[in-house]
């Protein structure tokens, strides 16, 4: 016999890793497990038991969190979180990195235990979760020696509250837990219900680590208890990984709160393929692409898009190799695809699958017993079909085809999420070409599912907001240092509505580039001091809100203006409303009975010359990462804003919040000052006479709290922003659920437009995503 025929006759051999250690682990805590706050464990209370999803047998019981075990947690924190950040950058840096160097020193036992809890492939846990985890604490190790120089003027957020699935119990634990100490916050953490089981290793290894107590705190339970830790007085920011549902549930518990929030949510990343791809490497992109942790992936490539000259022969490779996918005991080291989490999700999968339309293809393979599903292809469905929608989160790929790269990217974008896409081509100028246009916060190019932790990772649209990783990922775990004083509310001018002085003129709105009148016809009077009318101006409803934002819509051009011709226009405004300055004090002396109206006009021809300098400057930059590649960290416009300008500095307030938006090629629907709409309306003339492209800049009046919740549920805005005295923070955030689109709101904070709070980083990363696209090179 020859060897070809010994190896074809050669029985697969399981080679299975000992559970040994992790069993004792579990022995060594009699098999029952309390909370771990202010230091140490609680005696468990009342529990429940957490399954190996491969045998079903119950591996350990864990506590049920309470309210008051909540509310210990949140006070240990708080109470920690003052002298861990006053340690300094050196000294929690040096905590960090022992964590790193435990986990690191622990890994077999966590990969081991993760795949115990989890199901998913030892393979999986021991080179990639696991690793993942280690280089994490080590990068922000290095965030926190570097916080004083690189951050000045920024400081710890305080007790933050962290929620995360199942997934990557651990890799996500590590995502939230390492920059959120680098900064200097202490936490309080709730693992998935099915999986917590590394987090409490964790809560040992902090200990001997050295983190001191309270700092980090963790509570288990079901998501009644995520609630309790989300919805907490004493929590200051919540970080939140799991389903769209329950983050668009978070995003309204957290309305009006002043806490900050960040959002990872789910996707259905596209993975397209085009006809000079290198078929046999996107055949094997694949299996880390929608196999990897049996497709349980937030990022999971499971949208395939082949173009249609290749698509049956692309197919036929892929069955060819899913044939021989070898699913079953994750702990055996030579299996692709392990268990399903838990029966429930086993059960949603087959649903799912149950219900479908196309074709579909399963290898024939000999499931064990227990929580297992196939590898599955279903091909031949139409874009709007709901498995093309809807995400799946298990081993099964739906696919497609198309025609040309356009209509690759208008299929790939046919979808309200946004996390990530994967696209393989051996032709550069193309693969650079498409990247930038799909809506998703990473790209990866002829890979897939790459990570590292000095990459921005998190979603656009319904994935979500905020990024982990790279130094986007720490201003989430920052604010700026001091006291912040209040708001008070602007209360406007009052008279009676008598003779206007000199011609009766009533200002429009400036929609599209030209002045239109309201859709009601209302308008009312704006009063000086000693209740002199001023003039008119429109009340905008509705009606007029969706006219100024289909303007905008239509100005899509200005997001692929060059910087330099940003800039350009940018001083274009500034010169002519220089040339106009003097007018322009007078009416502001009007408006706000004051006198200082010259200041007001110059620090805003100032203001625009920030952001004219800024526009071609505020760009992206490169990331070293442990592959043959770059990971670029591309800053792209976030679309249309839709803003509440600042009652206070009528001018001065509307340029501070427009130049940054159109600096970075958003375009905007302004809402004029209340106290002092009229700066605004005259402001009209200065953009018709500066080459603005008509529909980038479009200016209402009328009033903030009635224009608060439209903006916030209208589906064509991407982001609001508010610095109105009024108070509508709440009911902006709360209305965002709908499509889960940015907010940045004052929360009833002052602000001097005059100093350098008034413009810089913070307003020009508001107005930005960062898009990371890895690009591996070499052969
Ligand atoms: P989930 O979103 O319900 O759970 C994630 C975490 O949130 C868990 O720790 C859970 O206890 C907690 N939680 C649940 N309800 C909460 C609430 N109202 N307030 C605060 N915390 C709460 O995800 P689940 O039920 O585990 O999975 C359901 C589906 O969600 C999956 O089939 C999948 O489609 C998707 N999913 C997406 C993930 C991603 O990474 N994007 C991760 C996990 C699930």
């Amino acid at each position: 016999m020859g060897v070809k025929e010994i190896f074809e006759t050669m029985e697969y051999g399981p080679a299975l890793e000992t559970a040994s250690e992790a069993m004792a682990w579990i022995a060594a805590h009699e098999g029952r497990f309390g909370h771990f706050i202010d230091g140490r464990f609680t005696k468990p209370g009342a529990v429940f038991a957490t399954r190996n999803p491969a045998t079903g047998e119950a591996l350990a019981e864990i506590s049920q969190g309470s309210q008051a075990d909540v509310d210990a947690a949140v006070a240990a924190a708080r109470s920690a979180q003052g002298k861990w950040a006053g340690l300094g950058g050196h000294g929690r840096a040096r905590v960090i990195y022992a964590l790193a160097r435990l986990v690191q020193k622990n890994a077999r036992l966590f990969a081991v235990l993760e795949t115990l809890d989890n199901g998913k492939p030892i393979r999986e846990s021991r080179d990639i979760d696991i690793p993942l985890v280690h280089r994490h604490f080590y990068y922000h190790a290095g965030m926190a020696q570097l916080m004083a120089a690189e951050l000045p003027g920024r400081e710890a957020v305080g007790v933050c509250g962290q929620v995360f699935p199942w997934n990557f119990p651990l890799l996500m634990l590590a995502w939230k837990v390492a920059p959120a100490l680098a900064m200097g916050n202490a936490v309080v953490l709730k693992p998935a219900e099915y999986t917590s089981l590394t987090a409490l290793l964790f809560a040992e290894i902090c200990v001997q680590a050295g983190v001191p107590k309270g700092v980090v705190n963790i509570v288990t339970g079901d998501g009644a208890v995520g609630e309790m830790v989300v919805s907490h007085a004493g929590v200051d920011k919540v970080a939140f990984t799991g389903s769209t549902e329950v983050g668009r549930k978070i995003r309204v518990a957290t309305a009006g709160s002043g806490k900050s929030l960040t959002l990872e949510l789910g996707g259905k990343s596209p993975y397209i393929v085009f006809e000079d791809a290198d078929l046999d490497s996107a055949v094997e992109g694949l299996v880390d692409a929608i196999w990897f942790n049996g497709g349980q992936v937030c990022c999971a490539g499971s949208r395939l898009l082949v173009q249609e000259g290749i698509a049956e022969a692309f197919y036929a490779k892929l069955r060819a190799r899913m044939d021989k996918l070898r699913v079953g005991n994750p702990m055996d080291k030579g299996v692709d695809v392990g268990a399903i989490v838990d029966p429930v999700q086993l059960e949603r999968i087959r649903g799912m699958v149950a219900g479908s339309e196309g074709e579909v293809y399963q290898p024939e393979c000999d499931l064990p017993e227990g929580c297992y599903y196939p590898p599955t292809l279903i091909t031949g469905l139409e874009s709007a079909n709901p498995l093309m929608q809807e995400e799946i989160f298990g081993p099964v790929l739906v696919s497609t085809t198309f025609r040309t790269p356009e209509e690759a990217v208008a299929v790939a974008n046919d979808t309200r999420y946004g996390l990530a896409a994967t696209l393989w081509s051996e032709n550069v100028n193309l693969a650079l070409d498409v990247a930038p246009k799909l809506v998703a916060g990473v790209v990866w190019i002829n890979g897939t599912n790459m990570f590292d932790a000095a990459v921005g990772f998190g979603g656009v649209r319904e994935s979500g907001f905020g990024r982990e990783g790279g130094w986007e990922g720490l201003s989430a775990y920052t604010k700026p240092s001091g006291k912040q004083k209040a708001l008070k509310p602007q209360e406007k001018f009052s008279g009676e509505a008598g003779v206007v002085e000199g011609l009766d003129r009533t200002a429009k709105f400036y929609v599209g580039g030209k002045q239109a009148r309201p859709d009601g016809g209302y308008v009312r009077p704006v009063f000086g001091k000693g209740g002199k009318v001023l003039g008119q101006v429109g009340i905008a409803g509705r009606k007029d809100l969706r006219n100024a934002v289909e303007a905008a819509r239509g100005a899509k051009g200005w997001a692929g203006a060059s910087g330099h011709l940003r800039a350009q226009i940018l001083y274009y405004i500034a010169e002519n409303l220089e040339a106009r300055s003097a007018e322009f004090a007078s009416r502001i002396n009007d408006l706000n009975g004051g006198k200082a109206g010259a200041d007001e006009v110059a620090a805003a021809v100032s203001r625009l010359f920030t952001y004219a300098a800024w526009a071609d400057k505020f760009g992206g930059d490169v990331r070293s990462v442990p592959i043959r590649g770059v990971a670029l960290a591309m800053r792209e416009p976030v679309g249309v804003i839709g803003a509440l300008c600042p009652d206070e500095a009528p001018l001065l307030g509307l340029i501070s919040v427009m130049a940054p938006a159109i600096a970075m090629g958003n375009r905007v629907v302004l809402v004029a000052s209340e106290h002092g709409p009229l700066s605004a309306t005259d402001f009209y003339q200065v953009l018709d006479t500066s080459d603005l492209p008509g529909g980038v800049v479009n200016i209402l009046t009328g009033s903030h709290a009635e224009l608060a919740p439209v903006m916030a549920s209208h589906m064509d805005i991407d982001a609001v922003w508010s610095f109105s005295s009024s108070d509508v923070s709440g009911v902006i955030e709360a209305q965002s659920a709908t499509d889960l689109k940015r907010t940045w709101v004052n929360d009833g904070r002052a602000r001097d437009w005059f100093a350098a709070e008034g413009e810089g980083r913070a307003f020009l990363e508001a107005a930005t995503e960062v898009k990371s696209i890895w690009v591996p090179y070499g052969e």
